[in-house]
């Protein structure tokens, strides 16, 4: 049974600890279909930021078809984790805080899975505020959405109508559809959606 030190998910070494001890419920080990099928149908590869990104099997998907693709985590241990995954791809992956990291070029799109459900719920307003300052108008953030009501957490779910509530100012739901190949974590529990960024 893993024991951790750590209790503070929004500190570095609480996911340090769980990648260390492989404690990783949330690890897929490879790629969901939906993100496949959106970049299949993409009408262009897009310059791509990866918040959060722990192993970051995506990086791949995306890099072998042709996206700019930036994976960032602020746990020196998710990033080694990555950067093995990754193989030719490693350079790909950053150590850095999503609060903090400049991208040296524009982000036309965000990937979310497992970031925004794995902070405290008080630090949801300043992650929609980042999203919304790095994209431009028509830039997508697309993902996976963890609704569940438990107190407890990570995961942290969000009710349907409070996601709305924080997103809506900055962007538009143009997709949300059910999941069917979830993990046991969040099986029944998250939609992906694709929201695109409104005007400034
Ligand atoms: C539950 S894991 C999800 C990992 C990955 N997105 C996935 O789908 O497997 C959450 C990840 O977010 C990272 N994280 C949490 N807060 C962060 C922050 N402020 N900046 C960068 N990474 C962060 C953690 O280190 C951890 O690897």
């Amino acid at each position: 049974m893993a024991t951790f030190a750590s209790r503070d998910p929004s500190a570095p070494e609480f996911w340090s600890e769980r990648f260390e001890q492989e404690f990783t419920p949330w690890d897929r080990g490879d790629v969901p279909a939906a993100f496949r099928q959106f970049v299949a149908t993409s009408p262009r590869p897009y310059v791509t930021l990866i918040p959060g990104c722990g192993t970051g099997y995506e990086v791949a998907c995306l890099s072998e078809a042709g996206w700019d693709v930036t994976a960032i985590d602020f746990s020196p241990a998710a990033v080694e984790a990555a950067r093995h995954a990754l193989g030719r791809w490693a350079d790909r992956v950053v150590q850095a805080d999503f609060f903090s990291f400049l991208p040296d070029r524009p982000v036309e799109f965000i990937y979310e899975r497992a970031f925004f459900c794995a902070l405290p719920r008080p630090m949801r307003q300043a992650v929609v505020a980042r999203w919304a300052e790095l994209l431009p108008p028509g830039g997508l953030l697309a993902g996976f959405f963890f609704f569940d009501d438990a107190p407890k957490g990570p995961p942290f779910g969000i009710a349907p109508a409070e996601l709305e509530s924080l997103l809506a100012p900055f962007f538009e739901r143009i997709t949300d559809e059910a999941v069917t190949d979830s993990l046991p974590v969040f099986a029944g529990k998250e939609r992906w959606q694709v929201w695109q960024r409104k005007p400034r």
